[in-house]
């Protein structure tokens, strides 16, 4: 991996970076504190905007972390190890290839900063995640974004003829967020085997459980084979624990050490709760199993209406639909959000806007209120 600097180094740099990003105030682009967030609004309001799981957390996971209460007062090293030795199984790698996080956010955030400290590129297509790319950016990277193709999927055409010798990294989400769309898992075997080996490549695997192609189209297969490319997954969603702040990277072992090492938490930024309630819920096939039958009738409902009205969007591989704008009122999300709903725009989602898949009275409620904003 060119992660080459020392911990010292990189923790100096961290916290200039960090100080740097207070000092400049980060109600940016996206509309939030974080700088990503929006504004929670008083009441009850019903959350169709950030992607959760409304079906979470599992009951066995409730249990399994007022069980692991007890514990609190001791540190949970052994427990990361346990994590680790069933991630490993369950992904046929070994732990030294995992890190766990604080929620993939942490990775995206490490490799972002990592090559804005280095002053390099990230390559990416676009729209996507932009985590990585705010890190990156106010690091000091350049970003390079090439086109979605005609479906709103990765183009991995565009993609490779981006690379050049500048490119440091490429981010690629899969599925993708906002767009929901997943691409073929041969499709992008071939383009991670296809960049440089000078070049890192990061695959966000956030929605992977909800896809067409499920665990299979992960790439993790390739992690042994190339020491450039370094994935990361997240409890948040399908597992339905996005409050406990819980996800992973899987790469080599040199990358998972380099990694760790610039980890100012070094690994212990998660804590017993989130551990016990991720290992349980990995066991917990039937939860997962309902979370992606009720998530794909939530789509469902929403589909019929979109078609009845003539409204666009992706068919999602995700828990989100990619909606066309124009048939909606121009001001829908400020709209929706009076009524007690809340949408997402970013404003580089150009012309469409973003509906997270609740329960399924809430989608029917979702439709229910839309339709008044058709134009
Ligand atoms: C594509 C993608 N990656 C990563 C994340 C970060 O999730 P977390 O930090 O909760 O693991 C999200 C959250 O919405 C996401 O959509």
């Amino acid at each position: 991996m060119t992660m080459a600097i020392n911990r010292r180094e990189w923790i100096q740099q961290s916290l200039l970076a960090s100080a740097a990003m207070l000092v400049a105030g980060t109600t940016g682009a996206y509309g939030c504190a974080s700088g990503f967030r929006e504004r929670r609004i008083e009441g009850e309001p019903l959350q169709l905007n950030w992607n959760e799981n409304p079906y979470g957390p599992s009951t066995s996971a409730t249990e399994a972390v007022n069980e692991a209460m007890k514990n609190a007062n001791r540190y949970p090293d052994d427990y990361i190890v346990k994590l680790k030795e069933k991630l490993a199984n369950l992904n046929s790698v070994k732990s030294e290839n995992l890190l766990i996080t604080a929620g993939s956010t942490e990775v995206l955030s490490l490799l972002g900063q990592h090559v804005g400290l280095k002053k390099g590129e990230i390559l990416t297509a676009y729209p996507t995640f932009p985590t990585m790319i705010m890190f990156g950016e106010r690091a000091g990277a350049t970003i390079k974004k090439v086109d979605l193709d005609e479906d709103n999927r990765f183009d991995f055409n565009r993609l490779k003829n981006a690379i050049t010798n500048k490119t440091t990294l490429v981010f690629v989400c899969n599925p993708n967020n906002p767009t929901g769309t997943e691409v073929q898992t041969i499709d992008l075997k071939a383009f991670c085997k296809s960049v440089p080996e000078n070049v890192l490549i990061c695959v966000d695997e956030a929605y992977i459980e909800y896809s067409n192609a499920g665990l299979a189209g992960s790439m993790v297969s390739l992690v042994s084979e190339l020491p450039n490319l370094i994935i990361c997954r997240t409890f948040s969603k399908t597992y339905g624990l996005a409050g406990l702040r819980i996800g992973y990277a899987i790469s080599n072992e040199a990358n998972i050490i380099a990694l760790r090492n610039r980890h100012l938490g070094f690994e212990l930024s998660t804590g017993w709760a989130p551990l016990v309630a991720a290992a349980v819920t990995l066991d917990d096939q039937q939860f997962i199993d309902m979370c992606v039958k009720k998530n794909n009738e939530g789509k469902q409902i929403v589909y019929d209406s979109y078609d009845r009205w003539g409204v666009k969007y992706n068919r999602s591989s995700t828990n989100f639909i990619y909606t066309r704008h124009d048939r909606f009122h121009k001001d829908v999300v400020a709209k929706m959000r009076e009524r007690g709903i809340l949408i997402t725009k970013w404003p580089d989602m150009y012309d469409h806007i973003r509906i997270s898949v609740g329960k399924l009275e809430e989608m029917r409620t979702f439709v229910d209120v839309v339709e008044d904003f058709l134009v």
